[in-house]
């Protein structure tokens, strides 16, 4: 039995070697190790054979089916490897030509200016933070202070989400970073340095600076004796951070329900001397919400607003974007157009 089974290792991988084409190498496989096979015949008669020579026969035949094996897989990678040359051969295929040139993809606006942002505030002690685009209404107005019959409410144009029977779960896009305000605090408590990057949805009637769908950052700092000081040097580092020493800001008071006191964080337009569809005719541009948190905010996150206070900013990451490079169409942001888009890849 011993010495069948080796003639038949010879004669099998010789079969093996010799197949030409995938279909001769699947035909020679079948009549080797195929249910009614010669090595699974052959291995019929070990029944047969006194009881100590079995272990030694199964040993060669497991060899025997382990070689055939291994030599079905590179005759069979050698046969696809010439298929794939012959093919690119009948086709004419030079493979010295040189190749189309390779266009690389860059970041995105935002994202670059994203990036720069998320370093500068780790540096400062800060952690990025996240939250689901589709917020509770809760988070996203009542915890921040603006309950269902706030006017406040009015302004954020929110996109709601409505079942197909037409019920309204108390689920929107979100329309600010602000929610993730209140994710943090519940989650981790003071004191607390995050930032938060993402997209909003608002109902907005598209314009140059409106988009349904834009960037913003938040920023939240909760630590004892946290005050305007520190929100201002904070708001100064992010806007040297991005512009260097050369835009243009002013700061004034505004107001959020979440904050107080509130303010808005204007740049000089830098499209025009006299007024513009970008500014609006103003000459200046929104770019940052800020204020300390209200300490209704910090109670209702389970934060003791006696001990904690804090500051909180919301930016515009793709006005952030639009003043650095230039461009004065906020839609440009989302509209997907490649050749806009390759003017900032490296
Ligand atoms: N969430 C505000 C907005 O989208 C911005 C803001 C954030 C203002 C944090 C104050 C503090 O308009």
């Amino acid at each position: 039995m011993k010495d069948r089974l080796e003639e038949l290792r010879t004669e099998g991988l010789q079969a093996l070697e010799a197949a030409s084409s995938l279909s001769s190498l699947k035909a020679s496989e079948i009549q080797l190790l195929g249910k009614k096979g010669a090595l699974t015949t052959l291995l019929k008669g070990v029944g047969a054979l006194p009881p100590e020579e079995r272990p030694l026969i199964g040993q060669l035949a497991n060899q025997v089916k382990k070689e055939f094996a291994e030599k079905i897989a590179s005759v069979s990678a050698a046969l696809k490897e010439a298929q794939i040359a012959a093919e690119l051969d009948s086709a004419g295929f030079d493979s010295t030509l040189p190749s189309a040139p390779l266009t690389l993809g860059g970041a995105h606006p935002v994202q670059v200016i994203t990036r720069e942002l998320e370093d500068l505030f780790l540096s400062m002690g800060f952690r990025v933070a996240d939250g689901p685009e589709v917020e509770l209404e809760a988070n996203n107005f009542d915890a921040l202070n603006i309950p269902a019959d706030h006017p406040a409410r009015e302004s954020h144009d929110t996109i709601w989400v409505q079942e197909a029977s037409g019920e309204t779960p108390g689920l929107c896009m979100r329309t600010h970073t602000s929610p993730v305000q209140i994710r943090t605090l519940r989650e981790a408590g003071a004191p607390l340095r995050v930032i938060a990057p993402g997209r909003v949805f608002r109902q907005e009637t598209q314009d140059a600076t409106h988009d349904h769908t834009f960037h913003q950052m938040e920023g939240l700092v909760v630590d004892r004796g946290v005050g305007v000081p520190q929100m201002l040097h904070a708001m100064n580092a992010m806007i040297e951070g991005v512009f260097g020493k050369h835009l243009k800001t002013r700061i004034r008071p505004g107001y959020f329900p979440f904050v107080e006191p509130g303010f808005e964080l204007d740049a000089q337009c830098p499209f025009c001397d006299e007024g513009c569809s970008v500014c609006k005719g103003s000459r200046w541009i929104e770019l940052i919400g800020c204020g300390l948190v209200h300490p209704k905010v910090l109670q209702e996150s389970g934060v003791d607003s006696d001990i904690y206070s804090g500051f909180a900013f919301g930016v515009g990451l793709s006005r952030l974007a639009m003043l650095r490079y230039g461009i004065r169409d906020v839609r440009w942001m989302l509209g997907g157009s490649i050749s806009f888009l390759s003017q900032f890849s490296e």
